[in-house]
């Protein structure tokens, strides 16, 4: 999952590069790397374990003038993260370089193949392993740059994004896509290269998207796309959408808060222009696409990973509620690697943020190549997902840096709530009276969001009396059980505490044995069809002596009389109520990591966008 950026061109390319490696952290950030290549065919290889800044401390001084070069960012599939595993890597007579995002599935055989041959090897990692290949096939089949890197290319097993350039040419730089992302930025008399555009926005807004089983050559000034087989295709050059000061922090401390403070905007970003109030209607051209199939669906497979497969509990709901449809929420992990019994009749949507993740991407092909009709639902305009689907929604929350997942999913909401609102009109399980009550309150949630976000400092408070917490539970029902999973994950991946969602009712089965008087018991328990059930399900964790943190609904005076924190939320209807309630649990996650002195937008271990495996 690591970031790429790649320059040829008239500017200074490091700085270039070390610039588009930050903003590409969100990648993986176990260590950093730069090849820079010199006019006079000098190819200087600096890298650093841990982050650019590190690497950008480690070549203070040293020769870093160069017109092209590329640069890396890695997050380590193969062999620990070190200096030596770091990306750039050399060929055998230091004559090509390499950076790669993704794996080399065969690597163990044909590094074998190599050694036997003579390769001797520096790192572990199966990157090494490719760019040897392409000398061997280079000096053994007397051929150019781009054919040798076609033709090694062609023995090649796995997923990649990779660019390589070769010290006998400083105006010549190869990029090649197979299941990892590339897009390549046209400038004037300058090419970039880089796994999102955002390394590559303040400089041009032309990019192209590389396909799989393409091969960019940048010769000089002149781009041209091939694929492996060496036909000649023509580029689709498109606007960017994003602006610099989306990509930037603009104040906040950390991408993260600066994130679940532009819910607001965002939800309403993601419902803007598809709401129709008055002629009770929603606009979304690909719900409209497949009207006549949704009309009779027999079920809705959604597919997902990590927070994106709790917008898909919470599309299970919605669809059901509304129109009154069958729903299986699958992760893409298993339900790529089982044998699921689906056909032309079955409609899948694959929610992601970033468009990217492997495993939501081979689900889909799994359910494309069995007939289904196949729906996404994304956030990262271009990527993956969207490219490979039938139709879909794009949820417009604007670029996310930090690498936990808060104004996607709210927006993620947005979009299901939409297309179960439309698709229940069209099957007629909703009628045009109550589609437009709930459209009414829609519109109301952007300034609902903006209150819940006024609980912050009371969050805070309660923040600080938890953070030294080992554990935590999260409970909820209906709507607040998705919640309660996202709350939980939000706060074991940013501050390391062990934390747990389950529907509240299923406590008594097994976690109620964890309770005493050390474990925070978070509860959504806000006025709706379970509030009764839940006020019991917290006098069995009180019995205990366990800890209630309650999410409530403003002007519930007799929940104060159960929990010890009560953190209130503006009343809602039911279905939207995730979108309020994960706030405060957002906000409760980022100031723990804060106060323990987390890295809240690259918590370790972790990486963005998950592309591989
Ligand atoms: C969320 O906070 C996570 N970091 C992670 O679970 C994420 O939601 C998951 O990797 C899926 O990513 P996607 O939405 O880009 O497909
Ligand atoms: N497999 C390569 C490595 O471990 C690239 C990793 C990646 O893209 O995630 O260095």
């Amino acid at each position: 999952m690591c970031g790429i950026v790649a320059y040829i061109g008239h500017r200074e390319a490091c700085p270039i590069i070390l610039k588009g490696l930050k903003r590409l952290e969100y990648r993986g950030y176990d260590s950093a790397g730069v090849a820079l290549l010199t006019p006079e065919k000098n190819l200087n290889i600096y890298k650093k374990s841990g982050k650019v800044s590190d690497l950008e401390t480690s070549i203070e001084g040293k020769d870093l003038h160069a017109n092209t070069g590329m640069g890396h960012t890695r997050w380590a599939t193969h062999g620990v993260p070190n200096d030596v595993n770091a990306h750039p890597h050399l060929s055998g007579s230091g004559e090509f370089a390499i950076i790669h995002n993704g794996i080399i599935e065969n690597y163990a055989s044909l590094k074998q193949a190599l050694i036997k041959r003579g390769h001797e090897f520096k790192s572990d990692t199966d990157t090494e392993v490719l760019i040897h290949l392409i000398e061997e096939v280079y000096k053994n089949n007397d051929l150019g740059f781009e054919e040798a890197v076609r033709m090694a290319l062609t023995q090649v097993i796995g997923a990649y994004a990779i660019v390589i350039l070769s010290k006998q040419d400083p105006n010549y730089l190869i990029g090649a896509k197979k299941g990892s992302p590339m897009v390549i930025g046209v400038g004037e008399n300058e090419h970039f290269i880089a796994s999102d555009a955002t390394p590559i926005v303040e400089y041009t807004r032309n990019v192209i998207y590389l396909h799989d089983g393409e091969i960019a050559i940048i010769k000089g000034t002149e781009l041209t796309i091939k694929t492996i087989d060496n036909t000649i295709k023509t580029p689709y050059i498109q606007e960017l959408e994003i602006n610099l000061e989306s990509i930037e922090k603009g104040g906040y401390e950390h991408f993260m808060l600066k994130e679940i403070y532009e819910q607001p905007r965002s939800i309403l970003d993601s419902f803007r222009g598809r709401t129709h109030i008055n002629d009770a209607m929603i606009a979304m051209a690909g719900i409209d696409k497949f009207e006549d199939k949704l009309k009779n669906v027999k079920r809705i497979i959604i597919i997902g990973c990590g927070t994106s497969w709790h917008a898909g509990l919470v599309g299970e709901y919605l669809f059901e509620d509304f129109a009154r449809i069958p729903v299986e929420v699958e992760y893409a992990s298993e339900f790529r690697y089982r044998n699921p019994v689906l056909d032309e009749s079955d409609f899948v949507i694959a929610i992601s943020q970033s468009g990217e993740t492997a495993d939501t991407l081979a689900a889909l092909e799994l359910a494309k190549s069995k007939g289904a009709t196949i729906f996404g639902i994304c956030n990262v305009v271009g990527s993956s997902i969207p490219r490979f689907t039938d139709a879909g929604a794009y949820t417009h929350a604007g670029p996310e840096i930090g690498v936990a997942s808060t104004k996607a999913f709210t927006a993620q909401v947005t979009a299901l709530i939409l297309m179960a609102l439309s698709i229940g009109q069209k099957r007629g399980t909703l009628s045009s009276q109550r589609l437009r009550e709930l459209l009414i309150e829609l519109e109301t949630i952007p300034s609902k969001v903006e209150r819940t976000l006024a609980t912050d400092p009371l969050v805070k408070i309660i923040a600080e009396e938890f953070k030294n917490s080992t554990n935590a539970l999260y409970l909820g029902r209906g709507y607040g059980f998705p919640i309660a999973l996202e709350g939980a994950l939000k706060l074991k991946e940013i501050s390391y505490i062990h934390a747990e969602g389950y529907p509240a009712a299923e406590m008594k089965h097994g976690p109620i044995a964890l309770i005493d008087e050390a474990m925070p018991v978070v509860v959504i328990a806000t006025q709706h069809s379970y509030y009764e059930k839940v006020i019991s399900n917290i006098q069995e964790v009180k019995a205990r002596k366990g800890r209630v943190i309650a999410i409530a609904t403003e002007g519930d005076e007799e929940i104060k009389n159960h929990a010890d924190y009560v953190i209130y939320i503006p009343p809602c209807e039911e279905s939207m109520l995730p979108l309020l309630a994960t706030i405060p649990l957002q906000l409760l996650s980022y100031h723990i990591a804060v106060m323990r002195e987390c890295n809240v937008d690259q918590p370790r271990n972790l990486a963005k966008s998950v592309t591989v495996e």
